[in-house]
Order: structure tokens, then sequence, then C-alpha cells
């Protein structure tokens, strides 16, 4: 192998620059060979100067940044671009100019690093010939086939320390204080960052709630002396019966945005008689420089994936079992989504405890 490329696609998460960092070292230092970053994901072979050489020089300084030197994109589906033509703006599969993009550059292999959108991707492209290889990333922590992705513990740790400070000014103000955060479909950012900032109310995606069971533990905190309450709510989590709450409908253009679960909770809360403030932390959990976790997990991901792809195990993504690096067939790893899992001991732990998920 002479020439790797490496992409970062979808939204952005703490540990990419860790993962690049460690790709570009072990493939010069270990193996020899040059490789090479695709600016804004998929986007940078359809546009000039979208290649760029990267050596120890680039990435010299970059472990402890957030965000990725390589630019990332969140609408770049090569199978599906949309383009403006005579004023109007259409979808066109690019892919095959992709491929021929990615053979006129010499490229003999292609590291994705990407959640699930962006490696079923890299899938596809695997099966018109692109040789890739995945690297699970994503602060929801969402992908399968891997226990944890990188990303997640940076935002988790964002999350906690949201949920402490909100702790002080609540029980000062004698107030119910919401905190939304992220993780679409999946709860985890809720779920741990509950447990570990001390939730009194969890309410994730898994689990549909009930507004009077929420306010039912506010209330059983009152009459036992808590007169404040801390609820870690998921983007994604819905009333039972009802829908996820979203801020801006899909169009041809944007996938529909989540947002606005937190407020409505918060209403109900406040029209109950409980002064009540909602937190959205929002995009600050992709923010900022990944955890010490995040970048030992990044690193190990990175420098993987380059020997990945010396061995040739292409459609295939680098991930982690029982604390060791292995990897798995992409089409396995995109087959189930992670999900919290209702009878794993997270659950039964905090539902010990006494924290409410709003179902009972
Ligand atoms: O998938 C990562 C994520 O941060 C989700 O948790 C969130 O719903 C979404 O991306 C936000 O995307 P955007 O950056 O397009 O607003």
């Amino acid at each position: 192998m002479k020439r790797i490329g490496i992409l970062t696609g979808g939204g952005d998460a703490p540990g990419l620059n860790a993962v690049i960092r460690a790709a570009v070292k072990t493939a010069i230092l270990q193996y020899g060979c040059e490789i090479y970053g695709v600016l804004d994901g998929y986007d940078g072979f359809l546009k000039d100067g979208g290649i760029i050489p990267l050596g120890l020089k680039e990435v010299s300084g970059i472990l402890p940044r957030g965000g990725t030197i390589l630019g990332a994109a969140n609408r770049g589906n090569p199978f599906a671009r949309k383009v403006f033509q005579d004023g109007r703006e259409i979808t066109v599969d690019k892919s095959d100019e992709l491929i021929h993009a990615m053979q006129q550059s010499g490229l003999e292999a292609l590291l994705v690093l990407g959640g699930d959108g962006t490696l079923r991707i890299a899938h596809e492209l695997y099966l018109k010939g692109i040789p890739v290889i995945g690297v699970p990333k994503t602060i929801d922590n969402d992908i399968g086939g891997t226990e944890v992705t990188f990303g997640f513990d940076t935002a988790l740790n964002t999350a906690t320390e949201a949920m402490d400070r909100l702790h002080t000014t609540a029980e000062a103000h004698h107030r119910v204080m919401v905190l939304e955060l992220m993780g679409r479909e999946a709860g985890f950012i809720a779920l741990h960052a509950g447990i570990s900032g001390g939730a009194d109310v969890i309410l994730i995606p898994e689990i549909p709630f009930k507004f009077e069971a929420v306010l039912g533990k506010i209330r059983r905190r009152i009459v036992r002396g808590s007169l404040f309450s801390i609820l870690a709510v998921s983007e994604g989590a819905k009333p039972l019966g009802g829908n996820e709450v979203f801020s801006r409908s899909g169009d041809e253009m944007y996938v529909p945005r989540l947002g606005g679960v937190g407020h409505l909770v918060g209403e109900y809360i406040e029209q109950q008689g409980y002064e009540t403030r909602v937190t959205v932390l929002g995009h600050l959990q992709r923010g900022g420089t990944p955890t010490a976790f995040d970048r030992w997990l990044a690193t190990r991901y990175g420098a993987a994936a380059v020997r990945l792809a010396a061995r040739g195990g292409f459609d295939r993504m680098v991930s982690l079992r029982s604390e060791q690096i292995t990897d798995v067939t992409l089409e396995e790893a995109l087959a189930v989504p992670r999900r919290v899992d209702l009878n794993g001991d997270a659950v039964i732990t905090a539902r010990g405890m006494g924290i409410a998920f709003g179902d009972e």
C-alpha cells in the first residue's frame, strides 16, 4: 500500500483530529506510505483542490483540538447530491464522478470517519469498488458493532458539567431545571449524564414518558423536603402516544431537526405551579477539546484503521469490544443501531435509586 486517503463526514465529534493524527503518523512511520486528506467529507472528491497531502507537520499539535482539520459536511451524500440547475434544486448521483476522482488520485484505501449516514455511504461506495474502512464517530454513541464511538465521552462530560452547574442554581432558587441534551434516537447522553450528574428525572427516546409521571416525581421530592428537581431530557424523547418534537421540519435540503421537547416538558411543569427553567445544551456538546478517554480511543481507532487497510480488510469498521480494538463488517455495524438497553444495569441502577423515567 502506497497511498491512503482519509475523510471526516457528518456532524463533527471531539476526537476527529486525534484519529487523523494517529492515522497519519501510523501510515507514515509504520508503513512508509503517503496519506491524503479529503476535505469536507465526500465533497472533497468533487471539487478542485479537495484532496491535500498530510504530513507529520500537518498533524502536529492537533491531538487536543476539537472539530476536524479536514472539515465535515452532513449534506454531502454523493449518491444524492443537491445541485442547482436552471434556477432550481435537483438531486444528482455523483458517485461515478467520486470513483473517478479517487482512481485519478491513486488512493488505494479510504478511511471514512463517520456516523451511520456516512458509513452507509462508505458501504455503498465499497459495493461500487472503493476500498473503504470505517471509523465509528458520533457523540450519540448509536452505532452498532462497537461498544463505544469516539466523541461520546466528551459530550457526556460536557453534559454532566452542565447538570452540576444547574444543580447549584436550582437548589438556590427552589426551581425545576430541565436540561435538553442531544442524541437523536438514542438516549445515551441523557442517561449517562443524568446518572453522573444526579438527575431526578431522565427522559430518553427509548422510554416514552407521561407528563403526570414526571410531575409525580417532582411532587414526591417536594413532600420529602427537596424543593428543586433536575431533569435530563434527550432531544428525541417523546410523550407516550405522541411524537418527537422538531424545531424544523425536513425538506429536500435538510433532514428534520429535533429540538423543543425540553420546553414542552418545562411549560407543562410550570403550568402546574412549579417554577421551571429550560436549558438546551445544543452544539456545546459537540465542541471543545476531547477528553483523555476520547483521545485514547480515537488514537487507537486511527492506528488500527491504517493497520486494517494494510491487511486489505476493506468494507469493515474498527470497533471496541471488551477493551480490545477489533473490526466488524460495515454491514454488521449498520444492521442494528445501538440503543439504550431497557433491561441493562444503567437503567436498573437508575430506577433502583429513585430516578424517574416518566413511565411509572
Ligand atoms: O448525530 C450527532 C448530532 O449532534 C445529534 O445528536 C443531533 O441531533 C444532530 O447531530 C445535530 O445536527 P446538526 O449539527 O445538523 O444540527
